[in-house]
């Protein structure tokens, strides 16, 4: 009698115990975008899981201790590391966010997997080639660790009802449009994984520098035409945002068009009018319900991953969906040099992205 007394009680405990998280790298995704003082929605990982009521945010790892420090105080976390090996070393930890540049992300989750964590929410992309992040998906895999990368968008009911009224609602999709800026691997691995979310696999890719530049000489903004298996085509055009800040999907489906503003997710809905016409069928603005999620996107992630551990929820972002974002990256990156088409699937190659 005693012993189901103690196992329930146990039980009853396990329940009510909190996951044990920390972040490593506390730059702007991992702790700073959150420092704008008018700024009510959680942007970051530690945010995100300070304000989680599952979640105990109980280290912070940075190289850059000014960082450390402002964050650890932020935060009322005195276990503060500038050495990824001995937040391990000292901490039991559940779940830790990955949020350093894409170079060091293969040798920090070999860090997290060697001392035993279950869950890791790995920021964008997964890595910096296709063979070391395939190494982040095999690893995590052998020790059953639950692998999110942060595309963000999968987290959201916004994204999620809109991709099933697009497949459903819109008639046959003729054609998509991406206005985007900021580099090609820094925006364009949402934008890959954001495509690949509606439309499916890429079959290739055809790609070449754009005139308007990106700010970073590293990752250069290119224009392109990516054709999905299904035929669809869509056409990426380059925008220098340093005039003002640009990023839309529009997509024309043969009932209707819609244009989504993919920083502040307004949607411009156009459908075929009724009216009869004499010449040419209309499009009439039209009013679409879609609400606005009330919890940030970064925060359902954490709650993704955070469910996910006690096998409550699947992931909705995989290690094999930020693979293949950067092979649709690599694969325009890669025409864009060569000047020649290129087909998808690539073979895993070592070929490197540049990391920032
Ligand atoms: N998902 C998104 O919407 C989103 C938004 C911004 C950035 N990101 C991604 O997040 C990553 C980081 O970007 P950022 O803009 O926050 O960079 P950042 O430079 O602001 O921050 C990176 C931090 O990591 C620290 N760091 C570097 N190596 C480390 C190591 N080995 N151990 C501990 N700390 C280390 C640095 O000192 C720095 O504080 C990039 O891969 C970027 O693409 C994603």
């Amino acid at each position: 009698m005693k012993n189901q007394w103690f196992i329930i009680q146990t039980l009853h405990m396990n329940s009510l115990k909190k996951i044990q998280c920390a972040v490593i790298g506390c730059g702007r995704i991992g702790c700073s975008f959150d420092d704008a003082a008018k700024n009510r929605t959680i942007m970051t990982h530690a945010g995100s899981y300070f304000y989680n009521s599952k979640t105990n945010l109980v280290a912070l790892c940075d190289v850059d201790k000014s960082k450390l420090n402002k964050y650890g105080k932020k935060y009322s976390v005195s276990k503060l590391f500038d050495d990824p090996n001995e937040l391990f070393k000292n901490i039991d930890l559940d779940c830790v966010s990955i949020c350093t540049h894409a170079n060091s992300h293969l040798e920090l989750v070999k860090i997290a997997a060697k001392n035993g964590i279950k869950a890791i929410f790995l920021e964008k992309p997964i890595s910096n080639s296709l063979s070391n992040s395939l190494q982040i998906i095999e690893i995590c895999k052998k020790n059953k660790i639950k692998l999110l990368i942060d595309h963000q968008r999968r987290f959201d009911p916004f994204f999620i009802n809109l991709k099933k009224f697009v497949n459903n609602e819109i008639g046959k999709i003729q054609t998509i449009n991406i206005i985007y800026g900021g580099g090609i691997v820094n925006t364009g691995t949402h934008i890959i994984d954001l495509l690949r979310y509606f439309f499916g696999e890429i079959s290739s890719v055809n790609a070449s520098l754009s005139q308007n530049p990106s700010s970073n000489s590293l990752d250069p903004n290119l224009d392109g035409k990516i054709i999905f298996k299904n035929k669809i085509p869509c056409f990426l055009q380059a925008l220098d945002i340093s005039h003002y800040g640009f990023l839309e999907m529009q997509i024309f489906g043969t009932k209707s068009v819609l244009k989504i503003n993919l920083t502040n997710n307004d949607i411009e809905y156009r459908l075929v009018s009724k009216k009869p016409s004499l010449a040419y069928k209309t499009l009439e603005i039209k009013n679409l319900n879609f609400k606005k999620s009330k919890k940030s996107a970064i925060f359902l992630g954490v709650e993704n991953l955070v469910t996910s551990i006690s096998n409550k929820s699947t992931l909705l972002c995989t290690g094999q969906d930020g693979l293949k974002s950067l092979e649709g990256v690599i694969s325009l990156i890669k025409s864009a040099k060569s000047g020649q088409s290129i087909t998808i699937p690539l073979k895993i190659t070592d070929y490197q992205i540049s990391s920032k």
